[in-house]
């Protein structure tokens, strides 16, 4: 992650939830895929699952309702101190740590039946060192009968048109309306862009708004694919959303 992805997400943690229509409902739909993956190919809960890059908790409290046993870690301090709390106002059992995913043998203690990170965190890492350091160490944490899973944006197909901007997502809820979206500057000559996410609250006479930016990789499947393979894993297998009814692209492979 560099350092304005690490402040992207400090800065983020309180206002997360609300590029979601329903961050409660996404929690619940997520989990219900992410469960039936699972299911078919490590086995049903309770299963030790480490969320690697957890965030405030979207994926970690929902498979953690489903009684996986999870342990839930982020390079973010404010994300892991919101999953936490949120966990707890959801009443379900999970345990936290602050952790870089390029990190986990020191910074996580034991291994997992799943490891996951879902949502586009491993595209934060910019270069192919970054990217498969973090597949190794993510590596080290599953078992050898176990599973990793991770979820990324459809690069393949970004990268042909490489869009400027996300369409508006107009939300209204108790607080009034809110206007969600994001604008994408990509870098020339490399396959980076930075983006800059919107949340416009509406106010009394106006509209306030905040903006908060940060640099991706936009990380092809095959790229991704050859880095696991590098890092030691097998049996990898790409699940396209149209097959899964999840809202990106999913990974899944098995230790060599
Ligand atoms: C798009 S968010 C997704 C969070 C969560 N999975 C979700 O869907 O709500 C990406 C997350 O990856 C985390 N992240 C990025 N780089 C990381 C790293 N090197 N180690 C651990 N976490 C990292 C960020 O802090 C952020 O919480």
């Amino acid at each position: 992650m560099t350092e304005d992805a690490g402040q992207f997400y400090q800065q983020l943690a309180q206002d997360y939830h609300l590029i979601y229509a329903d961050w409660a409902k996404s929690i619940q739909w997520q989990s219900n895929v992410l469960d039936r993956l699972i299911r078919a190919q490590a086995g049903n809960p309770p299963l030790e699952v480490l969320d690697c890059t957890c965030g405030i908790g979207t994926q970690a409290i929902g498979l953690a309702a489903k009684g996986y046993r999870v342990h839930a870690t982020d390079l973010s301090p404010a994300a892991v101190e919101r999953a936490a709390h949120e966990a707890a106002a959801y009443g379900v059992d999970l345990t936290t740590g602050i952790a870089d995913v390029r990190r986990l043998s020191e910074q996580v203690e034991g291994t997992f039946d799943v490891v996951l990170s879902c949502d586009n965190a491993l595209p934060h890492l910019l270069t192919d060192e970054d990217l498969l350091l973090a597949a190794s160490q993510m590596r080290s944490k599953v078992r050898p009968s176990g599973l990793l899973l991770v979820s990324i944006r459809d690069y393949d197909h970004f990268i042909q048109e490489k869009p400027h901007a996300t369409l508006p997502d107009v939300f209204e809820g108790p607080e009034g309306r809110r206007i969600v979206f994001q604008v994408w500057d990509w870098h020339a000559g490399d396959q980076q862009y930075t983006i800059n996410l919107f949340i416009l609250r509406q106010a009394e006479t106006c509209y306030q708004t905040t903006c908060y930016s940060t640099t991706y990789r936009a990380l092809l499947r095959s790229e991704l694919s050859a880095i696991l393979q590098q890092a030691g894993f097998a049996d990898i297998r790409w699940y396209m959303p149209q097959d899964t009814g999840y809202y990106q692209p999913v990974v899944t492979a098995r230790p060599v």
